[in-house]
């Protein structure tokens, strides 16, 4: 199992960058004006988000959470990348923020959401496949990852179980989150996944950059 710790990370990132610092003054007013110009970009991009989300009546959540404003998002495409799939599923996918920005040949999110899915193809329709239904409306035949994030928390393991177990025998790897235990988080539900033993393995844990949560990568083995 291989853990990646974050800190550690970090802390080697800010030594390169304070001897740098200390010989290139300039670059010190770039970071300023990359800082300035991330600031109101993330505002502008949860503003058009606001908007779409008013329009098409669908939860608030998702215009507060663009993919510029939440590092987790991208720390979930870089694992399933690294995997070098051809065919990726996002169950629970939102406006598709992850699942478009995959690398892969095939790609399909679903989520039980209308009108987060009509967002979904009007902002990455011309290259994803959304389809609003749930787990049991996932069609594809063999799927080389399945990806479940940010909303696994509100089921329960028997919930997550049933959900889960028909839809193994078709999938190779399984991207699934679930916060800290010992975190400060308010959830109704801190997974451990004890339910997939015997049925995948554990291959990694990656922390978010900035949350009490981790990211599971499993191999599923049924
Ligand atoms: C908090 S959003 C996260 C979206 C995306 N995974 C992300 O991290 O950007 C959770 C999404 O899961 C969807 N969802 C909740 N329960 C679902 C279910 N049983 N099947 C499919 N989608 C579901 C919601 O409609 C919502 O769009």
């Amino acid at each position: 199992m291989k853990i990646i710790d974050p800190h550690l990370l970090v802390q080697q990132n800010k030594e390169i960058r304070t001897s740098e610092d200390f010989m290139k003054p300039p670059t010190e007013k770039k970071g300023i004006i990359k800082h300035i110009w991330l600031f109101f970009w993330r505002r502008l991009d949860c503003a058009f988000l606001a908007l779409l989300t008013y329009c098409f009546k669908c939860d608030s959540w998702h215009a507060s959470a663009p993919y510029s404003n939440r590092p987790y998002k991208k720390t979930v495409v870089n694992l399933v990348n690294s995997l070098a799939p051809r065919c990726v599923v996002e169950l629970g996918c939102g406006f598709g923020d992850i699942i478009y920005r995959v690398k892969a040949e095939h790609r399909y999110g679903y989520d039980i959401d209308e009108g987060a899915i009509r967002i979904a193809r009007l902002l990455h329709g011309r290259r994803v496949n959304f389809i609003c239904g749930e787990a049991s409306s996932i069609e594809q035949k063999a799927i080389d990852v399945l990806i479940l994030v940010n909303w696994i928390h509100v089921l329960s393991p028997t919930e997550l179980e049933s959900l889960l177990l028909p839809l193994l025998p078709k999938t190779q790897f399984l991207v699934l989150d679930a916060k800290d235990p010992g975190g400060s988080s308010i959830c109704p539900y801190k997974h451990d996944f004890a339910f997939l033993r015997n049925r995948a393995e554990r291959t990694s844990i990656t922390p978010a950059p900035d949350e009490q949560r981790k990211f599971h990568l499993f191999k599923v083995t049924i």
